[in-house]
């Protein structure tokens, strides 16, 4: 059956225009976008959305790149939509991902990696819920 994970287009990919040439390797991937939309995240937004990493030496920057200029949120539906979405993504690090994936193919560095999406089905329900209300989901 058709599931749903959460992504982001993280500000190093909106600077570099890339919405459309990332938002095409996820529907290339069997992926349907059936939510979508930009916003400029607040610190508290980051902080909340991040707040497992707080412990982590890398979470202040974190938050700082992630409030560094537009992000595009979205939530995706597809057969093993979790998986799908990682695997079309690439390793967190793009100097271990995969030829042809989002990150080896557009990420700057293990922070400017172009993409998020959810590591697990009940995380992809938390985060869809962290930004999106069930009426701006259209199936
Ligand atoms: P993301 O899937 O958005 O979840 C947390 C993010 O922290 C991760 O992608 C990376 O972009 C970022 N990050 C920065 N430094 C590190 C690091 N050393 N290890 C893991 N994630 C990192």
């Amino acid at each position: 059956a058709a599931t749903r994970t959460f992504s982001i287009i993280k500000p190093d990919a909106t600077r570099r225009n890339l919405t459309g040439a990332v938002t095409k390797m996820l529907e290339d991937a069997g992926l349907r976008v059936v939510a979508s939309k930009r916003i400029q995240m607040t610190r508290e937004q980051a902080e909340g959305f991040y707040g497992v990493h707080r412990e982590r030496p890398f979470f202040a920057d974190l938050v700082a790149f992630m409030t560094s200029g537009p992000v595009v949120v979205q939530v995706l539906e597809g057969e093993d939509a979790v998986a799908r979405n990682r695997e079309v993504m690439g390793a967190t690090n793009p100097e271990n991902a995969a030829e042809g994936t989002i990150r080896k193919t557009y990420a700057e560095s293990i922070e400017a990696n172009s993409v998020h999406g959810s590591d697990s089905a009940e995380n992809a329900k938390i985060e869809i819920d962290f930004f999106f209300k069930p009426e701006e989901i259209v199936g």
